[in-house]
């Protein structure tokens, strides 16, 4: 343990003197990662060696399906760039994440303690982010999120060396709140696993829903990851009295819950409202009808109007048979935000602090439209989108009903 440390540190010594070697950046906020800028010559000794990314995805359990549609997002991009970025060869090396925050962690170490990789990208689920948080914050190792909500994250326990490409749990609820207050109904009930992603999500729709003078009946927490049999809980839901359903779950726990839900005859009759990840595109096919008329917020949708969006999800549906989905999406833009900075820094991932610096300044057109890197929460600012899931064309699709505007976390617990 103490003998992998400071070989670790020694290198990462190594590394940055390397850094240093190649001069300052120019400070432009913005413009530094996307070109122009970075015209200084990066040493040979940091140009060749692969670029090693570390991915920490769950391939089991119920999130599995998550992870693979990431992977496939982030390959896709990757070798949408000849597998390279800032002069040196990419190599992933994989982990599965699993669901549980402990094990994870020992997944991550070895990443960066035994691969030596240069940066890690990943996670799924906001437990895990939670207890990877201080490792790599104490060792000034650079994580991206590809998709872990968790709040705090952007808020009490930020980290410099962490970012995250794919939403605060606070995004896609909030506007959802008021917007199912104004258009759904006043009286709700809430379902969701009990863990952080469930309660962040909770807290955010209810801020805004009880500001708009919505009332909230009652909070039903279900077992995470497995909620068992959920025929109980839909049964609590059905007697609530309450005018609307609001609930957060995703992959195996989505599929489960919305065909009980179906199957005990509430679609249709007891309106549905959810974080868009309980009936998005990976889900739907395994939900069928059980899925008509739900309404969520996200900040993604298949049929988003736009042409980097049209090829993406043309080509996503060639290389896997499948529709798109918002966690491929996050793959794909965790690709980019990874190429781009490298290229930014001309490949040198020793000096930690420009390498930060060019991870903040990223932006793009992606699938999702503008993507920016909030530089003060190092989170994704985007617009979230209110969709309704009907049958288009002879299958299931979330239509957007409305495009909110642009939201970035607050930054603290002010607003949910
Ligand atoms: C999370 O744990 O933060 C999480 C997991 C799955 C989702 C969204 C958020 O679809």
């Amino acid at each position: 343990m103490t003998h992998k440390r400071t070989t670790r540190l020694s290198r990462r010594q190594f590394l940055k003197a390397a850094g240093a070697a190649a001069g300052a950046l120019a400070a432009g906020p913005v413009l530094s990662a996307c070109g122009p800028a970075a015209t200084t010559a990066a040493p040979t000794a940091t140009a060749s060696p692969p670029l090693k990314i570390g991915i920490l995805l769950p391939y089991s359990d119920i999130y599995a399906a998550l992870g693979e549609s990431i992977t496939a997002g982030m390959e896709m991009y990757f070798e949408s760039v000849g597998n390279t970025a800032g002069g040196r060869k990419i190599e992933l090396t994989k982990e599965d994440e699993g669901t549980k925050p402990d094990e994870a962690l020992q997944k991550a170490r070895k990443l960066v303690e035994q691969d030596k990789v240069d940066l890690v990208a990943g996670i799924v689920s906001s437990g895990v982010a939670a207890a990877c948080r201080d490792f790599f914050d104490e060792t000034q190792n650079v994580l991206i999120i590809a998709n872990a909500g968790s709040n705090a994250l952007t808020r009490a326990a930020k980290s410099k060396y962490i970012f995250r490409t794919s939403f605060t749990n606070w995004q896609p609820n909030w506007p959802l709140g008021t917007w199912a207050y104004e258009n759904v109904g006043k009286k709700a009930m809430i379902s969701v696993p009990d863990y952080g992603a469930g309660h962040d999500m909770e807290k955010a729709f209810m801020n805004s829903f009880q500001a708009a003078g919505g009332e909230v009946l009652g909070q039903q927490y279900t077992p995470f990851p497995n909620m068992g049999d959920p025929a109980p809980f839909i049964t609590e839901l059905a007697n609530s009295g309450a005018d609307f359903i609001y609930a957060f779950y995703s992959g195996g726990a989505a599929v489960t819950f919305v065909k009980a839900y179906g199957d005990f005859g509430l679609t249709g009759t007891l309106p549905f409202v959810c974080a868009g990840f309980a009936v998005e595109e990976d889900v739907l096919p395994a939900q069928g009808n059980a899925a008509l008329g739900a309404k969520s917020g996200l900040h993604w949708a298949l049929r988003l109007d736009n042409e980097v969006n049209k090829k993406f999800t043309a080509d996503y549906k060639t290389r896997t048979s499948k529709d798109a989905n918002v966690f491929a999406v996050q793959g794909y833009d965790t690709g980019r935000v990874i190429v781009e900075a490298i290229n930014a820094t001309q490949g040198n991932t020793g000096d930690k602090d420009k390498l930060i610096e060019a991870i903040a300044g990223v932006t793009f057109d992606g699938p999702r439209g503008a993507f920016k890197m909030d530089p003060n929460t190092h989170n994704v600012i985007q617009h979230i989108y209110i969709r309704d899931v009907q049958e288009v064309d002879g299958a299931l699709h979330n239509v957007i009903l409305k495009d909110v505007g642009e939201i970035a976390d607050p930054g603290d617990d002010s607003k949910g």
